[in-house]
């Protein structure tokens, strides 16, 4: 497909495009380019029809960036037999889970946050779809930070935030943790909770994950407190949008500046999702010098403005 622009159609939501007559198994340098710059400008790509081994899918992935381990498995579960590769299902070979995440709703969550360096983009394959349910939704995190109340986003400047590793999305324990009883305590990386794009130089929310998640330097109770404010603030309907899959969709996300989740579905049914994700080589960080000023944020920012959200700044 060299030297033809891209067909993208933006999904009538705060993020997500989906892209049309691009077979993820044949593309070259010239095509992968358009695909990154749609993807820093839509956040969430969505590909129809692929069919793809989980070779081709690392080798599309790892276009993003060097390929990612997979996260740590959930006791009980099949260990991965493929390092780069995560099995996200709920089919159970004689009496073990051959993936993770069971037929429960999965909570809003950002990749692998409890690292030290999580991903920049997660690449989810879908195999097989249940009866109902399985959508998979996601949200705008520049967008929940620029329609923060001012005095709510004066409060989080220059906060971190600890993503526990303990559990996983789903709130099952992770193979290898022993569940705590102290959030201070909980094992995984703090982070910046407002984080400058290293690509698009935008900011954006950066929760991670709620469970067991916790603010350093405050109480508990404060902490608490204002994570459950933020959640409130970060995971409104207005900001999101849902993917109903069909088999052979591939659906890409940006895991620095969007947060996904997954409701839950029949368990008479069986859903099968491979997923792959790239590593973004720089520690999450929070660069105050990047200008603010709405004209300076790219193009992602024109989306955001021609949806008519409302844009508050801090
Ligand atoms: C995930 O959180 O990576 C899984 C999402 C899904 O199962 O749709």
């Amino acid at each position: 497909m060299g030297g033809t622009a891209l067909d993208i159609r933006p999904i009538n939501a705060p993020l997500g495009a989906e892209i049309v007559g691009v077979d993820l198994t044949r593309v070259d340098n010239e095509l992968f380019a358009e695909v990154r710059q749609a993807w820093l400008d839509h956040l969430v790509l969505v590909f129809r029809e692929q069919k793809l081994t989980d070779n081709q899918q690392m080798e599309f992935s790892r276009r993003f960036g060097q390929l990612d381990e997979v996260p740590i498995v959930s006791v009980g579960q099949k260990p991965r037999d493929n390092k780069y590769i995560s099995v996200v299902s709920n089919v159970i070979e004689n009496g073990v889970p051959i993936g993770g995440l069971g037929d429960d709703e999965v909570f809003w969550h950002s990749d692998t946050s409890y690292r030290e360096y999580p991903p920049s983009a997660s690449v989810l394959y879908c195999l097989k779809v249940p009866n109902w349910g399985g959508d998979t939704g996601f949200s705008n995190m520049y967008l929940a930070l620029e329609t923060m109340a001012p005095a709510l986003r004066r409060r989080i400047e220059g906060l971190t935030v600890k993503n526990d590793t303990t559990y996983t999305a789903g709130g099952q324990l992770r193979a290898g943790f022993q569940p705590i009883n102290d959030l201070r305590k909980s094992p995984g990386a703090i982070h910046p909770i407002i984080r400058t794009h290293p690509e698009t130089g935008r900011h954006a929310l950066y929760l991670g994950r709620r469970l067991n998640s916790y603010l350093p330097g405050l109480e508990i109770e404060e902490s608490e407190r204002l994570l459950d404010e933020l959640w409130a603030h970060a995971t409104q309907s207005s900001l999101a949008w849902h993917h109903k899959w069909q088999v052979g969709d591939v659906v890409i996300w940006d895991n620095r500046c969007t947060m996904h989740r997954r409701d839950n579905f029949d368990p008479h049914s069986y859903r099968i999702m491979h997923r792959a994700q790239a590593q973004e080589p720089t520690r999450p960080y929070y660069d105050l010098t990047k200008p603010a000023e709405p004209h300076a944020r790219g193009r992602a920012w024109a989306r955001s403005q021609s949806l008519g959200l409302p844009l508050i700044g801090p």
